[in-house]
């Protein structure tokens, strides 16, 4: 009879756990977690008109720019091995349907196509969602003062076509209305584009994380905010069930936003569920490091790489960053 085997493990003076820290080699040896410039999407603000590059005042280092100013910026983008962008359009009219965000030559569809010119390749994802194109503000229509999730289903389908019909690869909708990853997933296969992939914003919280993205896209709510719609920053239960409607919808990668307050989130939606796993690094997250590393108060190379690695640790497969384009020179410079 074999006699059962007790392990024993090493205890100090044995054990020492730093021996595998001593030296660069070793560290690389045993790192679980890498950030990799492939595991990066970059968000780009694309605004109406011609010849501007403008900085964003609360985010600095990232710029709104006209379709005609895209190729140097693409360009840029490729060389860094970033491998997709996220589009986000900032319309000259607004009106209550956001009816320019769906029109063929709408701001996206022309940047879409300025990009595609440029270095075909690049994976082009686009933002669904209403907020930037309606005079109110909210990610939908509003009836009765209340943002209506039904009369909303159909225009973010519309537009989600009509980015692909112009030349999208990807399609994101972030407006968290019920029901828009089907509608959406219906229209395009409809149309014939059955092999074009939805990455649905599945959980996204109503965040003060937001503040200088709405300031960027001039998309802040005209009144009340966004609560009926996003999610409550204290449930993660919640956030499964979310993933999961996408899923059943058709979503073919989820996203969790933001990331930084959400890692648990992040961690929960990977031990879940086996779908690729975005997280979005949002604008107030950004701006908090950019604003502290200006004062001298922390060194933005460490605190970014420190963060990007975390998120993956998390178990986000894809993050969506500002800091994507700095990250990839910094891997690439090694
Ligand atoms: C549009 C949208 C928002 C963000 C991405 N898509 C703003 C919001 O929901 O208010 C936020 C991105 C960021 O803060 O970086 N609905």
């Amino acid at each position: 009879m074999l006699k059962k085997r007790v392990i024993k493990l090493a205890e100090y003076p044995q054990l020492r756990l730093r021996r595998l820290r001593r030296s660069p080699a070793l560290r690389a040896l045993v790192r679980e977690n890498r950030v990799d410039a492939g595991d990066l999407i970059y968000p780009l603000f694309i605004e109406e008109g011609k010849n501007i590059k403008r900085e964003i005042a609360s985010m600095p280092g990232v710029f709104r720019f006209s379709p005609d100013r895209l190729p140097g910026e693409i360009e840029d983008i490729a060389k860094l091995k970033i491998p997709a962008v996220l589009l986000f359009g900032i319309p000259k009219e607004k009106d209550e349907t956001g009816s320019s965000a769906y029109k063929a030559k709408g701001i996206v569809q022309q940047a879409i196509k300025a990009i595609k010119k440029t270095v075909p390749e690049l994976l082009v994802i686009t933002d669904v969602c209403l907020c930037e194109y309606t005079s109110h503000g909210h990610c939908g229509v509003v009836c009765d003062g209340q943002v209506d999730n039904d009369r909303t289903l159909p225009l973010l389908a519309k537009m989600a076509l009509s980015h692909v019909e112009a030349g999208a690869d990807i399609v994101a909708p972030s407006d968290m209305m019920d029901g828009r990853v089907l509608a959406i997933r219906q229209e395009l296969d409809e149309a014939g584009h059955v092999e074009t992939p939805i990455l649905s914003y599945a959980a996204k919280y109503s965040s003060g994380f937001y503040g200088p993205f709405r300031s960027a896209a001039d998309s802040a709510p005209q009144f009340g905010d966004r609560r009926s719609y996003q999610m409550d920053p204290a449930n993660v239960r919640e956030a499964l069930r979310e993933v999961e409607a996408d899923i059943v919808e058709g979503a073919d990668i989820v996203m969790v936003k933001p990331a930084l307050s959400y890692l648990d989130v992040i961690r929960e939606v990977r031990n879940t569920f086996d779908y690729p796993l975005a997280a979005y690094n949002v604008s107030g997250e950004y701006s908090m490091v950019k604003a502290a590393a200006k004062q001298g108060w922390l060194d933005e190379k460490n605190v970014v790489m420190e963060i990007l690695t975390s998120i993956k640790r998390a178990g986000a497969d894809i993050i969506l960053t500002y800091h994507a384009k700095d990250a990839a020179r910094w891997l690439k410079e090694g």
